[in-house]
């Protein structure tokens, strides 16, 4: 057995990472052109709507709406399907708190589901066995790039008259069974900050999936403090309020240019995502993530589960070793899950206030969504870049089977 780097041994890695540009000329020229407008507002220009023209034409739907960041686009998405005070929203335990701000500013109650121990993905079983009178929504993530199984999930939604709401954020052309996430559900959320498949800065997207005029307007002026800017004036009517979420013209212009590369940076990630988990099928103690023979991830990271009881190590001597033999990686994702942290402990949005926690029945225990603290306990993520090297791969592949080899027992 080869000694492992962290004991003296040679590390496995002895190359760099490949790394490449994400911006070049196609987004400077571009930015010049929005700048040659003489206005960076988006309803004036035409790069934002040339951004979320070609966005449509990507995902094959007829309306989508431009935000200042993924959060906003969830916002959006909750307030234009009317989510208000007191409502109750379900959603993942291991997520970005982007995703649960907004309900939060809706004053409504996030109840969280558990997942799937494979896929770390939410389940209909479990969303089903949180619903109550006061559930209006749903808020399915697609971590890490890889689909949630939706078919059952809209059942259960269509049968308790449920609004799903897909936060995308980590999942560009991710397909379930031939269908990309984001088109699934009512509303599909995207994320363009600077950590995503594709980058503006900061930026986000709402698909609004019913094809309807009308849902398009109410989310459409949901993002721009409930202007209504259709037709040749614009109403300023105010019924209920809305924040200002606006996409510049600066963002819009080099998301034009992004969305050039996504088709190549996602098919990148989902041949090298794969070939990891082919690369470690198999191996005693490592389970890959689990992809559905029917489905595409865009892996926005890799993680994999160890099963700690076979090693003679814990998980953090193993990411220790991993680290030692030349291959970034963290434990884990998020630290806990999400209804561990202060916010829901202690049920305090809004300083000094437990509004809107006090109008749910709604608890927020340790043990709540077993599997999801199970992961998040035994996980092991590897970062991901569309421009790793065939060597870079198998490297990442001979490291982790080299540490795993060394710590499995007998
Ligand atoms: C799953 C998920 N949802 C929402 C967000 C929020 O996106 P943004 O940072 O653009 O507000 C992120 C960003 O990390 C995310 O990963």
């Amino acid at each position: 057995m080869e000694p492992l780097a962290i004991l003296g041994g040679t590390p496995t890695k002895t190359t760099a990472f490949t790394t490449g540009k994400r911006f070049g000329l196609e987004e400077a020229k571009e930015l010049l052109e929005a700048l040659e407008q003489n206005t960076l507002f988006y309803h004036f220009g035409a790069k934002v709507k040339q951004f979320l023209s070609d966005f449509n034409e990507i995902y094959g739907v007829k309306h989508s709406v431009a935000t200042s960041s993924g959060t906003a686009a969830l916002h959006v998405a909750l307030g234009a399907a009317g989510v208000t005070v007191g409502d109750e929203v379900i959603t993942s335990p291991i997520t970005d708190q982007g995703t649960l701000i907004g309900i939060l500013y809706q004053n409504a109650i996030p109840v969280f589901a558990d997942l799937d121990p494979h896929t770390y993905n939410l389940t209909a079983s479990s969303i089903e066995a949180r619903i109550t009178p006061r559930t209006k929504a749903i808020v399915v993530v697609h971590l890490t790039g890889n689909p949630c199984d939706m078919d059952p999930i809209m059942d259960v939604a269509r049968k308790h008259k449920l609004t799903v709401i897909e936060d995308c954020a980590q999942a560009y052309l991710t397909r379930y069974k031939g269908r990309l996430v984001g088109t699934i559900g009512d509303y599909g959320c995207f994320s363009t900050n600077d950590f995503k498949h594709i980058s503006t800065g900061d930026g986000g997207i709402v698909t609004v999936n019913s094809g309807e005029e009308a849902d398009y307007q109410i989310t459409h002026a949901f993002a721009d403090k409930n202007y209504s800017r259709f037709g040749t004036a614009v109403h300023r009517d105010l019924k209920t309020i809305a924040p200002n979420y606006r996409m510049t013209e600066l963002q819009g212009a080099v998301g034009i240019a992004q969305l050039k590369k996504l088709d190549w940076i996602c098919s990148q990630r989902r041949s090298i995502g794969d070939r990891i988990t082919e690369g470690l099928t198999g191996l005693a103690g490592v389970t890959p993530p689990w992809v559905d023979k029917n489905n595409e991830s865009t892996y926005w990271f890799y993680m994999f589960r160890l099963d700690v009881d076979q090693f003679t190590c814990s998980r953090d001597e193993f990411c220790a070793a991993l680290l030692a033999e030349g291959i970034p990686n963290r434990a884990g994702y998020i630290p806990d899950v999400c209804y561990m942290q202060p916010l829901f402990q202690n049920k305090q949005a809004y300083p000094g206030s437990h509004f809107p926690f006090e109008l749910s029945e709604t608890t927020y225990e340790r043990g709540l969504c077993p599997n999801a603290e199970r992961i998040l306990q035994t996980a092991v993520q590897i970062p991901m870049s569309e421009f790793y090297s065939k060597q870079d791969v198998e490297d990442i592949i001979r490291s982790v089977r080299k540490v795993a080899d060394f710590y499995i027992k007998g």
